[in-house]
C-alpha cells in the first residue's frame, strides 16, 4: 500500500497497547503497518471495523530473517517505529527455567534490537527525520521482586533509547522510551480482579503519549525515558 502519507510501523501491533497505538497513529494521519504473530490473529484483527485501514503483516519477530523481510515489505522511508512487542512472565528468578529465561529476553529485548537494526536504513531514509518509541516498563526504573529478569530486559530497552538517541542524532532520528506501569488491559483485569482498575493508565492514554513522541511537536525530544504511570 502506498498512500503518500508518512509510514509508521508498530510491532506487537495486534496486542492491547500496539492495537491502540496503531489506531491513534492512523487518526494522526500516518499510513500504519502493524505486525501480527500468526495468520489467524492477522485476519481476525483486520476484520474488526475499528482496525480498518491498518496494514497487517504476519511476522514472527523472533525470526531475524523474517524481521528483515518485514522491512522490505513496509519499504522506505519510514517516519515512525513503535516497538511494543513484549510480555510479562513473573516469579522468583530462581524459579525460572532456561526456556523461561530465553523467552523473556527474546520477548522484551532481543526482538527490539533486531527490529531496530533492520529498520535503521528505512528510518534514515526519511527526509524529515524519523521517530522511534520503544516500550519499556516501570520496572526498568524501579526493579521489583518477582520480576527481576523482566525488569532487567526492560532496563535494556530504556538504555537502548539513551544510546541510540546519540548514535542516530546526525541521522535526524529521535529515540525515546516509555515506561508504562500496569495498564488497564483485559489480561490485567483477568489476572488481578481485585485491583482498582481506575488507577491504571488506559492503553489509549499511553498511546496518546506515543502519538506525541512521534509528532513533529516532539522533534527535539530524544533520549527520553518517560514514565507513564497514571495513578499506578
Ligand atoms: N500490559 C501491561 O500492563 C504493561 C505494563 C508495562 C509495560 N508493558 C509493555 O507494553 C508492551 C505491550 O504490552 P501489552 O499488554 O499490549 O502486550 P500484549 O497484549 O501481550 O501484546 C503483545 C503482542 O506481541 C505479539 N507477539 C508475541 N510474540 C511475538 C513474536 N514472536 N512475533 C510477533 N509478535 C509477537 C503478541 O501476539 P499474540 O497475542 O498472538 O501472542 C501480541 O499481539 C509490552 O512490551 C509490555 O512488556 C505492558
Amino acid at each position: 500500500m502506498t498512500t503518500g502519507k508518512t509510514k509508521a510501523l508498530v510491532t506487537g501491533g495486534t496486542g492491547a497497547l500496539g492495537s491502540e497505538v496503531g489506531r491513534v497513529l492512523r487518526e494522526a494521519g500516518f499510513e500504519v503497518h502493524v505486525t501480527a504473530l500468526d495468520a489467524d490473529m492477522a485476519s481476525s484483527f483486520a476484520e474488526m471495523p475499528e482496525n480498518r485501514g491498518l496494514t497487517v503483516h504476519v511476522a514472527d519477530l523472533f525470526d531475524f530473517d523474517r524481521t528483515k523481510m518485514l522491512m522490505d515489505e513496509v519499504g522506505a522511508p519510514l517516519g515512525a517505529l513503535v516497538a511494543t512487542l513484549g510480555g510479562f512472565l513473573g516469579g522468583p528468578l530462581s524459579a525460572l527455567t532456561e526456556a523461561d529465561v530465553d523467552r523473556l529476553i527474546a520477548l522484551n529485548l532481543t526482538n527490539a534490537v533486531h527490529t531496530l537494526r533492520h529498520a535503521y536504513p528505512l528510518l534514515k531514509a526519511h527526509p524529515d527525520g524519523a521517530r522511534v518509541v520503544l516500550v519499556s516498563a516501570r520496572g526498568a526504573a524501579a526493579g521489583g521482586p518477582g520480576a527481576a529478569l523482566y525488569s532487567a530486559a526492560k532496563a535494556g530497552i530504556a538504555n537502548l533509547a539513551l544510546s541510540l538517541s546519540q548514535e542516530w542524532l546526525e541521522d535526524g532520528i529521535t529515540v525515546n522510551a516509555i515506561l508504562p506501569s500496569t495498564m488497564d488491559t483485559p489480561a490485567n483485569r483477568r489476572d488481578m480482579p481485585d485491583a482498582d482498575f481506575s488507577r491504571w493508565p488506559t492503553t489509549r492514554e499511553v498511546a496518546d503519549v506515543v502519538a506525541f513522541l512521534v509528532s513533529d511537536a516532539a522533534r527535539i525530544i530524544s533520549g527520553g525515558v518517560v514514565p507513564v504511570y497514571g495513578k499506578g
